[in-house]
């Protein structure tokens, strides 16, 4: 990662970020009051307390790259420390589920479900299919589950270049999507229009670390462009996608978080 280049990213998402106060769209203001502000709950502090418990487990978790076929390994504090989704996006993310319901949710990049687990403790009831590479990481997202107590997460393990086509074409509709894996322009841009032939007005789209590189941003900038894509909301770390019918402001917005 280009420490500079984020910076520059991060002081130009600061200036054009707006609060509440200067929201014209009632559907953006409802967004800012319902997912970007609020309250922790009981299952976010639960998913809080699993995280200080990882973040001193020192044990080493070996994973094979998918992209050199080299093997590698990283302690668990690392993984929830520098791999997996920042508590405050966890947050969004759990908000973001809790209050628009979607059913059916796929995530591309597993980890140790954290994120997961964020989007599965806001709603018992939605369906969430979760894509990861390492055999390993999906041994502790699943004992994670259990510790949460959470049932609704289906894991696949498998390169997503095999997985999410052969996952799509039983797919009648994608409520969520987060992608989070592979964070290549031309592999994010190629998962987004395979996602895309199942999205309906309902769906909603998160790209994490839309910032995270050149590549990254320019990825962000076409997806953002897409025809179909009614809103797109820029909260920094996620580029958040509406395919709502009624009029919404298609240049976006960015959002300070
Ligand atoms: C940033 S981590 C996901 C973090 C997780 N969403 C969280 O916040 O807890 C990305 C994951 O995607 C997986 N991954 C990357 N490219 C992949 C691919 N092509 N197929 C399957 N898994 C992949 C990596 O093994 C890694 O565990």
């Amino acid at each position: 990662m280009n420490e500079f280049l984020r910076f520059k990213y991060f002081l130009n998402y600061q200036w054009r970020a707006k609060t509440k106060y200067y929201l014209h769209s009632p559907f953006v203001y409802q967004f800012y009051l319902n997912v970007l502000e609020g309250g922790d709950d009981e299952q976010l502090l639960q998913i809080h307390h699993l995280r200080k418990e990882l973040h001193s487990d020192n044990t080493l978790v070996k994973i094979t790259d998918l992209g050199t076929g080299h093997d590698t390994s990283k302690t668990i504090s690392a993984i929830e420390s520098k791999v997996a989704v920042r508590k405050k996006y966890g947050r969004l993310l759990y908000r973001l589920v809790k209050y628009f319901k979607p059913h059916q949710i796929l995530e591309l990049g597993t980890s140790i479900g954290l994120s997961s687990s964020y989007m599965a403790m806001a709603n018992e009831h939605a369906n969430i299919t979760s894509m990861e590479g390492a055999g390993s990481f999906i041994e502790i997202a699943k004992k994670n589950y259990v510790t949460l107590g959470i049932g609704n997460v289906t894991n696949l393990e498998g390169n997503f270049d095999v997985l999410l086509p052969e996952f799509l074409k039983n797919q009648t509709a994608l409520g969520l999507v987060f992608f989070d894996g592979n964070h290549k322009k031309e592999a994010t841009l190629r998962y987004f229009k395979l996602c895309l032939e199942k999205a309906n007005a309902e769906t909603i789209f998160v790209f994490d670390d839309i910032y995270w590189s050149k590549e990254m941003n320019e990825a962000w900038t076409e997806i953002k462009g897409n025809q179909q894509i009614t809103l797109a909301l820029d909260v920094f770390q996620f580029g958040i996608c509406f395919f709502r019918k009624e009029k919404l402001a298609k240049e976006g917005f960015v959002l300070r978080y």
